[in-house]
């Protein structure tokens, strides 16, 4: 029997089709195309300020773009729907932010942290199961449950809170997991673990996840694909493992440049020679191109000058 059609890429769960951001005069994104995949984490990368978190709070619909469009399976959702199908969006994204501490309420246990959202989202179940349901999901992010649920948040380390954090994401069972710079207030020592943690829970829950890191040399740690922007613009994008073995873009060059040897440090940015580079790079890629160059299997870069 012949198969009825060719096999079908997949869907994306969530795509961004030239979404602009305008704030006042600053042009926070002037055109982002890219999608998630179930299953696989997209890693977004680029310094302070180039539009990362303008990115992740237009997918999580705590912000609206200017231009383009927002699409959920397919379905057009950049205009707000309803007050159940707003509902229900943001239950199937959830967000995991940078500061672990910021969105804990210190009032309260680490047990009604989790149980919360598992009350909102779910159906009344008895409290024994609810109990069981709550120590699967610490277990499932590596906290021992008898130890970890009578906990306040200041009892708990940073990178504990950001275990938390997680857990409460996973309690509602989302298929969307946006990652806004979730090691960065983290002690250097328990970074890779998180990220350990964030690649086993995209496989396990079978995940569509938006990584944004202004660290390029984490991103293969979680991140299937790779998108480079640079001043609201995506410069560089595809296969990580590929974008980052022949970066071509100048400013993924200076990225990952200035990743020290060794992985000593998980940093990059903000010295002096950094600033004075990128600010070269900037006068290289104005005006903007929107000329795209595909460089290899699944890699592209934006071209360096004007097409027109
Ligand atoms: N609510 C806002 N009002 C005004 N400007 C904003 C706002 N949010 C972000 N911006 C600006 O948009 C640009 C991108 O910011 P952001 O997305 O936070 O970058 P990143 O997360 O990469 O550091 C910056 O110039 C920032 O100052
Ligand atoms: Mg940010």
């Amino acid at each position: 029997m012949k198969p009825q059609i060719q096999a079908l890429a997949a869907e994306p769960v969530i795509r961004l089709e030239d979404v602009q951001r305008h704030f006042g005069s600053v042009h926070a994104l002037k055109s982002v195309s890219f999608s998630l995949f179930a299953g696989r984490a997209l890693a977004l990368v680029g310094e302070s300020g180039c539009g990362k978190t303008t990115c992740a709070r237009i997918i999580a619909r705590l912000d609206r773009a200017s231009g383009g469009k927002l699409l959920f399976r397919g379905q057009d959702r950049t205009a707000r729907g309803t007050g159940s199908e707003e509902r229900l969006y943001r239950k199937d994204v959830q967000m995991v932010f940078q500061d672990p501490f910021a969105s804990l309420n210190p009032a309260f246990t680490i047990n009604h942290h989790i149980a919360r959202p598992l009350q909102l989202h779910g159906d009344d179940k008895p409290k024994a199961e609810r109990d069981d349901e709550i120590s699967k999901l610490l277990e499932s992010v590596g906290l021992d449950p008898a130890v970890t649920r009578q906990k306040f948040p200041h009892e708990l380390s940073g990178g504990q809170r950001q275990r938390v954090n997680i857990a409460r994401a996973l309690a509602v069972s989302p298929s969307v997991l946006v990652a806004d710079e979730p090691t960065s207030m983290l002690d250097v020592s328990i970074r890779k673990d998180i990220l350990d943690l964030l690649a086993r829970v995209k496989r396990e829950n079978d995940l569509a996840m938006l990584y944004i890191t202004h660290d390029i040399a984490t991103a293969a740690h979680v991140a299937e694909e790779i998108v480079v922007m640079f001043a609201g613009q995506m410069v560089e994008w595809g296969h990580t493992a590929t974008v980052l073995a022949a970066p071509k873009h100048p400013y993924t060059q200076l990225l990952l440049s200035a990743v020290p040897d060794g992985g000593r440090r998980f940093v990059t940015g903000g010295s002096a020679r950094f600033l004075e580079q990128a600010e070269k790079i900037r006068a290289l890629t104005r005006p903007i191109s929107t000329a795209v160059e595909q460089v290899g299997d699944n890699h592209y870069m934006r071209a360096l000058v004007a097409s027109n």
